[in-house]
């Protein structure tokens, strides 16, 4: 396996990010070398693009992705050469007071979203790695806590969009939430998340799941996740939810897009004592306003939820098994198919709010 290697390099904020060759360092004790296979475009990655979030620059992006593990350091005992993996952008070290709560993806030793250095190097400078990982490349060097291996049998790009979409959005409803059957759900963005949100709630027995978007092109993509009414997001947003769960609001909404005015827009869709739970990424100054009295009189629950709430050493081989067994389908989630060099288009559909996951082949 040669060092040198194919990566997507965004050099500063705001430019439009290039395919450049990379140069790996030698795999330590306790890493994994995998040669990616499949890469997700998730918004994350856009947001480091656009500004709303602020990493480091040089810096290789992605995070949603799978592949196949080519070399293993000393030590290392969770993967084997040849064994198919998806990537974890919030590996957990197990010994911290979060993961000893049970809280694994809150580990105080992850890197969150900070964008790391790992000895990757770019025309013989540092590089950083997006989440930890800078998965639209060809290869990736991670510790070993950060594969989770998957059925050979399980499509790589399937197996890709678990890693982050999938999980956020099924972990969110399942674990975050807690949606039971009979309950009724709005889902505010259907990007890649979003869908996936609307998909686990189906699957949890949500009676109504009402999907919501400004791009009315959202509509045939939320009836394939299992959907059973669409609504254009607009100012009267609140009212629209209300006429169609019996005039209270919904018992559930999940805010899907990263916005104050969307988390507003889903405290408003609740019924009194209903669930907000956000799962968007938003910016540290677009800042949520609420009544003290309207937090009070509402009874409701607002409540983030980060890498959905899930430990994702167990749950992404099980969600493997649901979309192995036919229970989760995940193929309608890809809408393209594409080159690394094809990056920055996919991100102007994410901006014009196209399609659900751009996927890259590597
Ligand atoms: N109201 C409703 N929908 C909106 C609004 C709005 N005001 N603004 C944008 N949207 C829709 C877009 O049209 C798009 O369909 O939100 C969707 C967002 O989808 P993607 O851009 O594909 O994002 P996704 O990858 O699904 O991530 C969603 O979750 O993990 C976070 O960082 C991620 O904040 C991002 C969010
Ligand atoms: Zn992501």
């Amino acid at each position: 396996m040669t060092a040198y290697f194919n990566g997507l390099v965004l050099r500063s904020g705001g430019t439009r990010p290039d395919v450049a060759e990379l140069h790996m360092p030698e795999v330590g004790p306790g890493q994994v070398r995998v040669r990616v296979r499949a890469a997700g475009v998730c918004h994350s990655d856009l947001s480091m693009v656009n500004g709303t979030i602020k990493p480091s620059y040089p810096l290789v992006l992605g995070h949603e992705a799978a592949g196949e593990v080519v070399e293993i350091g000393d030590h290392v005992t969770r993967a084997a050469v040849g064994d198919h993996v998806v990537l974890n952008w919030q590996p957990a070290c197990r010994s911290c007071w979060f993961c000893d709560q049970g809280e694994p993806w809150l580990c105080s030793t992850s890197s969150g979203v900070a964008s790391l250095e790992n000895g990757v190097t770019l025309d013989g400078g540092p590089v950083h790695v997006a989440l930890g990982l800078g998965a639209f490349a060809e290869q990736v060097v991670a510790p070993e806590n950060a594969v989770i291996r998957v059925p050979s049998s399980l499509p790589l790009e399937l197996a890709a969009l678990l890693s982050c979409g999938v999980l956020t959005g099924a972990g969110a409803v399942r674990n975050t939430a807690q949606v039971r059957p009979g309950e009724s759900v709005v889902v505010i963005g259907l990007g890649g998340v979003g869908l996936s949100v609307v998909a686990a709630a189906r699957a949890a027995g949500a009676a109504a799941v009402i999907a919501v978007d400004v791009s009315e092109s959202k509509k045939a993509l939320a009836e394939s996740a299992g959907a059973t009414d669409f609504v254009v997001s607009s100012d009267a947003l609140s009212k629209e939810i209300r006429s169609r769960t019996s005039g209270r609001g919904a018992d559930h909404a999940f805010e899907c897009v990263g916005r104050a005015t969307t988390i507003r827009a889903a405290w408003r869709a609740t019924r009194r004592g209903g669930k907000v739970t956000v799962v968007g990424m938003g910016s540290n100054d677009d800042v949520v306003s609420l009544s003290a009295l309207d937090i009070f009189s509402s009874a409701r629950t607002l409540r983030s939820s980060v890498y959905g709430s899930a430990d994702f050493d167990v749950e992404i081989p099980r969600l493997a098994e649901e979309v192995q067994a036919g229970r989760l389908k995940l193929d309608h989630l890809i809408t393209d198919r594409i080159g690394l060099a094809e990056v920055p288009d996919a991100f102007d559909r994410m901006t014009r709010g196209e399609g659900a996951r751009s996927v890259v082949a590597l």
